[in-house]
């Protein structure tokens, strides 16, 4: 059956735990494992309309260790939407390839290729979310942290699609998430009450910086102001200094709390190199782990389309 990853709410609980599972027994075995030909003979096409350096070489080395084959194609390829229907394309495509993976704006964009094509879809990051990132981060906090749901998160800044991310994940998975930011940036307060109603996680938007790191084991920045967006880089600055990683907001978390960020960081705005190349910083983990996880989503989607 054709399945998609665009959102992590595509993925049941059990899935997303399979997966989890899947991407640590693939870090373990290496890249010669007994999976290294499951892929032999399937194609990829990895659309990038943003710049990205982990998810495309995360990506393309994590196909190729699997057998298989990838394609980057950008707007100097082909304008998504622009040149033809994002629908047609769609179609066309699922026609030569196994896999479409899209990096884009708009989330719309996404779910109208996932909607229009026959075979599985990956979301590689849209404004609203970034699935595969967040399952890579997952399985870092649980390298470090045997029981997940008892490992406070406290993501600090901007409310952008990385919490996104983060949000859907707490409603499918157990979690202690709290978001600590300014009211002038805020996430999606609809998918705040989605993730808090669905009573899977515990999910809290606390505005006073010091208050939301308290007892957190795990605190998360990423960038003020996303791509397609860094117009707004000067007020964000203005607005989110409070919120920076830095060494004393990391003395008010529990003691050796992890320090993870998704990169590519802005050093000196949202968090200091002094923490962020610190004894308690995991992001090359983190960074690391794109691979493993990624290689696991594409078994599993391909392992539901064959079947
Ligand atoms: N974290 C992440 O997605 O990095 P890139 O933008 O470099 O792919
Ligand atoms: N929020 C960032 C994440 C980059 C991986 C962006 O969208 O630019």
């Amino acid at each position: 059956m054709k399945r998609d990853l665009l959102s992590l709410q595509d993925w049941t609980q059990q899935e997303l735990l399979d997966c989890l599972s899947l991407a640590a027994e693939l870090k373990a075995l290496g890249p010669i494992g007994p999976y290294r030909n499951e892929l032999a003979g399937r194609s990829y096409a990895l659309i990038f309309q943003k710049n990205s350096l982990r998810t495309r070489v995360s990506f393309e080395v994590g196909i190729s260790e699997l057998g298989g084959s990838s394609m980057y194609l950008t707007d100097q390829d082909f304008k998504l939407g622009e040149r033809e229907s994002v629908a047609d394309t769609a179609k066309v495509l699922s026609r030569y390839v196994d896999g479409i993976l899209i990096r884009t704006y708009s989330h719309n964009l996404a779910k109208e290729l996932g909607e229009n094509s026959s075979v599985p879809v990956i979301n590689m990051l849209t404004d609203f979310c970034h699935p595969c990132q967040i399952l890579a981060d997952v399985m870092t906090i649980q390298e470090n942290f045997k029981d997940l749901s008892a490992t406070p998160i406290c993501y600090l800044g901007d409310g952008n699609n990385i919490v996104h991310s983060w949000l859907n994940f707490a409603s499918r998975v157990p979690i202690n998430f709290t978001i600590g930011t300014n009211e002038r940036t805020l996430p999606d307060l609809e998918l705040v009450e989605y993730s808090k109603r669905k009573g899977v996680s515990e999910v809290k938007l606390i505005y006073d910086p010091v208050e939301a790191v308290q007892d957190a084991k795990i605190l998360y920045t990423d960038v003020w102001s996303s791509m397609g967006e860094k117009e707004k880089t000067n007020e964000r600055r203005q607005l989110l200094m409070p919120y920076q990683i830095n060494s004393h907001i990391l003395s008010k978390a529990a003691p050796g709390a992890k320090i993870m960020h998704c990169l590519p960081a802005e050093r000196g705005w949202e968090i200091t190199s002094e923490v962020l190349d610190g004894p308690q910083s995991i992001v090359l983990d983190q960074a690391e782990n794109r691979l493993h996880a990624q290689k696991a989503i594409l078994l599993m989607l391909d392992r539901w389309f064959r079947s």
